[in-house]
């Protein structure tokens, strides 16, 4: 660039197009092509290099043990774009820590956290003008996905993995935003079985809970309270995300090995204690939920996403939840609190964050 006029010039440009190339405020968590994904194969014992490519597609062997059995991991992590233009992801190092837990498993090659950032911050990069503007509430989903390509047909492990990373940018999950939604309890399903892989973040959990989910949407819900899977009497998930209350300025989140370790609650779990509340991680009785004075569900997707009322039609049960239809005054600080981080408007005192520019 000529001087640093032209080059502010510039910048302003193609800020004024990636603004006008979308309606950012009014995306929806669903897929967005995006021009680039990263890849990489294990083959013969080894990772393989890093590769860019520019296909939506995978080619593969038809009887790839991803397709038949399963081996099928995958993350989900945001980056956001801040009020000086920087590009921030979340807590990658966690997603990769998560995603060798889920290899291990389900018996899949483990991706090297080198090889994982690595992945993650070029698709980024490369991707760097679908990052939504500073202000639209919209961010990036990034999707690293480890599958089993080699061939088998007994049972067994795969000798053959692909590990590779999409983005596409996202609205929020639940189209209510940042506004309480009504639940359901699920007692006719498990996502998981009590010593499953309901701990993993792995292909079969999700399809395990697709049916209940869809009874839940179809009953006019915006997603399922699943209970524990062995004696359904303790709260596990709220579908594809964590469950928590808040009551006498504690902060209780469920502990159970058949839910996935959010990332998302283990940040609010500091975030609690950062603004002086207690934090309580224990089994959480289903008879609790009435004594709580806020609960909402959290994840990567759904943030925060205060919970009104929990309906439980085999009980005919409905508990609603504080204050007039708005998210509580606990729930809101902690969704301001680490929506501020995310976007860069408060320091990051705890390393939460890389910089992809
Ligand atoms: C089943 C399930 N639970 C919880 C979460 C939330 O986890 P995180 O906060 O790491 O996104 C997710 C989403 O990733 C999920 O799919």
């Amino acid at each position: 660039m000529a001087d640093t006029g032209e080059k502010v010039i510039f910048e302003t440009q193609l800020k004024q197009e990636i603004m006008e190339s979308f309606d950012w405020k009014n995306l929806s968590f669903g897929y967005v092509k995006t021009d680039y994904n990263t890849r990489c194969n294990f083959r013969n014992g080894k990772w393989g290099e890093l590769e860019i490519s520019s296909s939506e597609y995978i080619h593969m062997h038809m009887a790839a043990t991803s397709l038949h059995y399963g081996q099928a991991a995958f993350e989900g992590l945001k980056a956001f774009r801040g009020k000086d233009n920087r590009i921030r992801v979340f807590r990658l190092n966690e997603n990769a820590r998560r995603m060798e837990h889920s290899a291990h498993g389900i018996k899949m090659a483990v991706v090297p956290e080198e090889l994982f950032r690595k992945a993650v911050l070029t698709a980024v990069k490369l991707n760097e003008k679908y990052v939504p503007p500073y202000g639209t509430g919209a961010s990036l989903y990034i999707r690293p996905l480890l599958i089993g390509t080699g061939p088998e047909v007994g049972v067994k492990p795969a000798k053959e993995y692909l590990f590779m990373v999409f983005v596409t940018p996202v609205g929020p999950y639940f189209k209510e935003g940042f506004k309480p939604v009504d639940i359901m309890v699920c007692r006719g399903y498990d996502r998981a079985a009590p010593l499953g892989t309901g701990r993993y973040k792995v292909g079969g959990n999700y399809a395990a809970s697709l049916e209940s989910l869809e009874l839940a949407h179809n009953s006019g819900f915006s997603t399922t309270l699943y209970l524990d899977p062995k004696e359904k009497k303790y709260v596990d998930e709220a579908g594809p995300a964590n469950f928590f209350g808040i009551k006498n300025n504690t902060y209780i989140t469920p502990s159970s090995k058949s839910i996935l370790p959010s990332i998302t609650n283990m940040s609010l779990q500091q975030l609690s204690l950062d603004l002086g509340m207690k934090v309580e991680c224990r089994p959480v009785e289903f008879e609790e939920v009435p004594s709580f004075e806020e609960v909402g569900a959290c994840g990567t997707a759904a943030v925060i996403t205060p919970i009104r009322k929990i309906v439980d039609p085999d009980t005919n049960k409905i508990y609603e939840f504080c204050c007039d239809g708005k998210p509580g005054p606990l729930s809101t600080k902690l969704y301001n609190k680490l929506i501020s981080i995310q976007y860069g408007d408060e320091p990051d005192v705890h390393g939460w964050l890389d910089f992809v520019l």
